[in-house]
Order: structure tokens, then C-alpha cells, then sequence
């Protein structure tokens, strides 16, 4: 197994606020999304919630030690924009940012580095009910969160995300209503909320380098994901292709319609297709805030397609029956950790972390009291041996992070997809490391020889 990463690569884990921290409206915070869609009947895997999820909002010293432990150099986590600003309207709840203040100072007191999520579709109530991210109001909000936080934190994180995954904001939170505020809106509708998103993003990387001129702003995204299936040229370019190409699947799940007009300014090429009247729509203002090129990119990646050339262009690779699969039936596909990395690097030349990447699996404390997953260390294996490989490609390299550190409430999945390499007993807020933290601290600790 050949894992080579270059000198300063930083290893971490990754949580979000809403998946475990519990207890959103103690202490003046107010309910976000979250709050209201898992209370509605049906929307969650097992009538489940988020209310006391690994109670991490008193157990956080917990998680930063397990993190310490782990060898990590960093944990990226989320602030709950509900907490600190109840209503999103400004009114400030001091005690969130205090919250999170000592998050932080837990993480260094340990020698581990904050990396903050400043949106991990913890849209307050309030904010949604004066109409979410289908008004730019609410990238406006947003952004004077993002910069009030970054004032609170300064000096203590030096890394932050403005977004989490807008593809899936637009696509489930407001396309297909699987995930919370549940709205099911048109494609023009989907497309103005992935604008109101590009927006404050802008807007809120402004805000934050305002306010902390010396930390780094990035975004995170994920999308289509393609591999080639062979490493003839033309499989290589087939996939390349294929990832970013609009007949190949809904452009609003893909990389280049969120940053595009992030990095460069204009939409993908759409002229005679559907799209080109609603990409005509975003005004020459709204573009000129949106073009915000990230210092760092983070790409949360799962799993990929395979792809072939075929016919001048290419066709996706069905799996065979049987393939692997995690316990949510993503299928285990490391070559996207090599390839895809590849094609987003070539198309978006900045600093690159992977922000998550990890697997459900089926986890049981064992009658010896501990958690066995050997599913999840050879996942690792395969997965960071390939990133290897992506690095040594030529990508600017910068970090990995495991999805997650302790299982969580994994949105309207509720509890049962476990992606921790800790395991949590939700019934009392123990955590149990399991046989993969083991492995992965000893990978981390002979990297650093
Ligand atoms: C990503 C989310 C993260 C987690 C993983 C499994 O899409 O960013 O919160 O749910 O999937």
C-alpha cells in the first residue's frame, strides 16, 4: 500500500454542527431548519432528531481530545448560524459565539487547528420563513454572520469555509425536499437559490477577510465525480469530459455551476439548451459579487462513475451487480480520489483539501466491547492510496479529512449510517474509538517519520 503525502499535509476529521451538537436553542440559541424539518412527521429515517444528536455542545472538550488523539492537525467543524443569531437578523445570541469561542480554544489548547464551516445548512427558522436562499436578503444575512464570526475568532482559526456542498442545498433542500427547509421547487427556482448561495459566498468571504485579513477563505463542494476506464488517452479524456459536461447529468449536482462564476465570472457554456436563459438572467452586479476566486477549495468526495470514450464522446460504466457498496449503497469507487481530484485541479488551480470523505458502515460495539470495522480500513486504504496518487499527479495537495470523527445524525438517514471512527452510543453520549481510529493514527504517526 504506497500513502505519500507531501511534507505538510494535514490529516483531520470533520463534523457539522446540526449532525452533533444537540441542544440548538439552549442558552438564547434559536431553531434552525433542521430543528423544524426533523419534528415533521416522515421526513426522517425512524422518527429520529437532532435534538440531543453526540451532545457535543457540552461534550465538545470530548471531541477535540479524541481528535488530539487521533494525531489529527486539524478538525473542521461547523457554527451554527441559528445559535449565534437566533432570528438571522443580527440581533446577536453572545452565548453561541462563546460557544464556539471555546471550541476553538479546545482544539488548540490541544494542538489541533479549528477549521470552521460557516454554513452547514443551519439556516436559522426565521430567515427561512422571509424566504431562504430563494432571496438574496438572505446572502446578505449571512454574510454580516460570517464576518461577525470571523471578528469573534480572529487570531484563533486561520482556515475557513463559507459553504458546505451548495449542490446540495440546491438540489435536496429546495429540489427534491429530502433535506430540511423540504421545499420542491422548479429548475428556475433550483437555479436561484444556487444564486443566492454564489452570492454569499461572495459576499461572505468579503465579509471575513474584512475582518481577519490573514486568514485563508475557501469554499466546499461536491458534484459529479468521473474516472476513466482504462488509461488509454481517450478514456482519460471521455472522463474529464464527463464530470463537467451537461448531458451529463443535472448541472446544478456538478462542480462547474457553482465554481465557475466563483473562480472566472461566467456561467458553463449552456448556448440552445434550457439553461442559457437562466444563466441570461443573473445580472452583471450579481456576477461581479459572485466572482470571488476561494484561496482554498475544499471537495467533499464519496464515490465516482466510470467512463469510457465512446462514439466521439463518452458513456458511463454501469456497475456490475454485486458491486461494492457501503451501507447507504454508495458505491466504493477510490479511483475518484485520483482522477476526479486531477480534472478539478486542472480546471480550478487552488490550494485543494479534500473536506470529507469516509463510508457508512454497519457498526456494532463487539461482545469484547469494542467496534471491528475492517470495511472502513480497507475503504481508507484504498481511498487515500489513490489521493496518493492524485498528488503525486502535481495537485496542490493540502489535506484530508475523514468524514467524520464521531458517528452523527446523518440528516433524514437519522442515526443508522454510522461514519464515524468513533463510535456513539446516543443513549449516553459514550465514545467508543473503533479499530479504523487505531489504524488511522498509526498511518498519521508513521507519516510524520
Ligand atoms: C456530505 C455532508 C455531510 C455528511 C456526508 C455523509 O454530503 O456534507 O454533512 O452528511 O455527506
Amino acid at each position: 500500500m504506497d500513502i505519500k503525502f507531501p511534507r505538510g499535509f494535514l490529516w483531520g476529521a470533520a463534523s457539522a454542527a446540526p449532525q452533533i451538537e444537540g441542544y440548538a436553542t439552549a442558552d438564547g440559541g434559536g431553531a434552525s431548519v433542521w430543528d423544524i424539518y426533523s419534528h415533521t412527521p416522515g421526513k426522517i429515517d425512524f422518527g429520529e432528531n437532532g435534538d440531543v444528536a453526540c451532545d457535543s455542545y457540552h461534550r465538545y472538550a470530548e471531541d477535540a481530545a479524541l481528535a488530539a488523539n487521533l494525531g489529527a492537525d486539524v478538525y473542521r467543524f461547523s457554527v451554527s448560524w441559528a445559535r449565534c443569531d437566533p432570528l438571522g437578523d443580527g440581533n446577536w445570541n453572545e452565548a453561541g459565539f462563546e460557544y464556539y469561542g471555546r471550541v476553538a480554544d479546545e482544539c488548540l489548547r490541544r494542538g489541533v487547528q479549528p477549521v470552521v464551516t460557516l454554513y452547514h445548512w443551519e439556516l436559522p427558522q426565521a430567515a427561512e420563513e422571509r424566504g431562504g436562499w430563494l432571496v438574496p436578503e438572505t446572502a446578505e444575512a449571512f454574510a454580516r454572520f460570517a464576518g461577525r464570526m470571523a471578528e469573534y475568532l480572529r487570531g484563533r482559526v486561520k482556515l475557513y469555509f463559507t459553504l458546505n456542498e451548495p449542490q446540495c442545498t440546491v438540489t435536496m433542500s429546495y429540489g427534491d425536499g429530502s433535506h430540511a427547509p423540504g421545499r420542491v421547487l422548479d429548475k428556475a427556482g433550483q437555479f436561484r437559490v444556487l444564486v443566492n448561495q454564489q452570492l454569499a459566498h461572495g459576499l461572505a468571504m468579503r465579509a471575513v477577510k474584512a475582518a481577519d485579513p490573514d486568514c485563508t477563505v475557501g469554499i466546499v463542494s461536491t458534484g459529479r465525480h468521473c474516472f476513466p476506464d482504462s488509461e488509454s488517452p481517450e478514456d482519460i479524456a471521455a472522463a474529464r469530459l464527463a464530470g463537467f459536461d451537461l448531458a451529463g447529468g443535472d448541472p446544478l449536482f456538478t462542480h462547474n455551476w457553482l465554481l465557475d462564476p466563483i473562480f472566472y465570472g461566467s456561467y458553463p457554456d449552456c448556448e440552445g439548451t434550457e439553461w442559457a436563459e437562466l444563466a441570461a438572467s443573473v445580472t452583471p452586479r450579481e456576477l461581479e459579487i459572485i466572482h470571488c476566486p476561494p484561496e482554498a477549495i475544499g471537495y467533499n468526495i464519496y464515490h465516482g462513475k466510470r467512463v469510457r470514450a465512446a462514439g466521439g464522446g463518452y458513456e458511463f460504466v454501469p456497475e456490475y451487480p454485486g458491486f461494492p457498496r457501503t451501507s447507504l449503497g454508495w458505491p466504493i469507487t477510490p479511483e475518484a480520489l485520483d482522477w476526479s481530484v486531477r480534472y478539478l485541479y486542472e480546471r480550478y488551480p487552488a490550494p485543494t483539501y479534500i473536506a470529507e470523505n469516509g463510508l457508512a458502515c454497519a457498526d456494532v460495539v463487539s461482545l469484547d466491547g469494542r467496534v471491528h470495522d475492517p470495511q472502513r480500513i480497507d475503504f481508507l486504504a484504498r481511498y487515500l492510496a489513490a489521493l496518493s496518487r492524485a498528488a503525486a499527479g502535481g495537485v496542490d495537495l493540502r489535506g484530508w479529512l475523514h468524514w467524520s470523527l464521531t458517528d452523527n445524525f446523518e440528516w433524514s438517514n437519522g442515526y443508522y449510517p454510522r461514519f464515524g471512527l468513533v463510535y456513539c452510543d446516543y443513549r449516553t453520549g459514550e465514545r467508543i474509538p473503533k479499530d479504523s481510529y487505531y489504524w488511522l493514527r498509526e498511518l498519521i504517526a508513521a507519516s510524520r517519520e
